[in-house]
């Protein structure tokens, strides 16, 4: 044998792997963490097609957020869910003082001074056609109509005290309408736009719609989710969001576009890139676990390596708590 056909010489034990790696370890600051804030201050929702995630009321997350703080949490990603407000055509309740998001902001900011605190904006929690834009009486997206109405949205949770605004409407031009209003609201550098740039029309989504109350009335979102066949689309959605001020960028979903991660993180190697590991990920692997095909730790191991791997530095995922768990055992 040819002395070059030999590699298993140079992984024979856990520290020469060690050597071999690639990539960053995880760590908990490449960790966000989802979590859904409902009306009910006080109240606590399990999730049916996401086992073992539940929506909080603002008192039942501040006792939830407390214990995963104390085992190294460092951000979230917030969503609001609605049931009692009303929803209409342009998302009033997105950003009203009524909002469970509103509400909670100044306060998880007051509870929690060194937790980092991304919002979704977006407009399909809280449109009677869960779309997540606004529509022309057709059905049709009314483009221009949204990012304004999107920015508005971004910038009262800014207001609120979001240290980053996270659009995942997927309208055209959105990051620069959301830069343009907070830089002449005088929030251009005390406020973070992490754009979902690329994100793909997707069956992953399905468990979060239920989550968040968000399901569209009629049609789907393949006119502004991204098509699962398209790098290019991709790349240009990426180009534009940066060209536009976007601080961060995103894919998503993660297991299914990890050639995207790795590609537009070459592309764009100073923005940092987050990647998505969305619902219908979380919810597969669990089953896939509780049915014996894996084991959890081994498989979730794997695929946040693979994350890390292809060139993702923040992995948004609603396994945060477990992982911090075994980040502890480990150190
Ligand atoms: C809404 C939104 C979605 C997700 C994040 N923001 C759903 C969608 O676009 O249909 C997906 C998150 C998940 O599935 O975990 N704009
Ligand atoms: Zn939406």
């Amino acid at each position: 044998m040819d002395k070059q056909s030999l590699l298993h010489s140079g992984y024979l034990n856990e520290t020469l792997r060690s050597w071999q790696s690639n990539c960053g370890e995880l760590t908990p600051n490449n960790l966000m963490y989802p979590v859904f804030i409902i009306e009910d201050d006080n109240g606590i929702e399990p999730i049916k097609s996401m086992p073992g995630i539940s929506r909080y009321g603002l008192n039942q997350l501040k006792t939830h957020l407390d214990s995963l703080i104390g085992k190294g949490l460092k951000s979230i990603l917030v969503f609001g869910v609605v049931e009692g407000l009303p929803k209409d055509a342009i998302g009033s309740n997105a950003d009203n003082s009524n909002n469970p998001v509103i509400k909670a902001l100044p306060k998880l900011r007051s509870w929690f001074p060194n937790l980092t605190i991304a919002c979704d904006v977006c407009l399909c929690p809280y449109t009677d056609h869960g779309h997540c834009g606004v529509l022309y009486p057709d059905g049709t997206i009314n483009n221009l109509a949204s990012i304004k109405r999107i920015a508005e949205v971004a910038l009262s949770y800014a207001q609120a005290g979001a240290h980053i605004v996270a659009p995942s409407d997927m309208m055209d031009g959105r990051i620069g309408a959301i830069k343009d209003l907070l830089i002449k609201n005088d929030l251009g550098n005390k406020t973070a736009v992490l754009s979902y740039a690329v994100k793909f029309s997707s069956s992953f989504y399905g468990p979060f719609r239920d989550a968040a109350n968000s399901k569209p009335a009629f049609g789907d979102r393949r006119c502004y989710q991204l098509p699962t066949n398209s790098s290019g689309l991709a790349h240009r959605a990426a180009e534009r969001d940066v060209r536009e001020g976007a601080d961060m960028l995103m894919v998503k979903p993660g297991l299914a576009y990890l050639d995207l991660v790795q590609s537009v993180k070459k592309a764009h190697p100073h923005h940092p890139m987050f990647i998505y590991q969305v619902s219908g990920e979380y919810s597969m692997i669990y089953h896939a676990a509780s049915n014996g095909v894996f084991d959890l730790k081994v498989a979730l191991t794997e695929i946040l390596t693979s994350m890390r791997r292809a060139g993702a530095d923040v992995i948004i995922t609603y396994y945060t708590p477990i992982i911090l768990d075994w980040l502890l055992v480990k150190s």
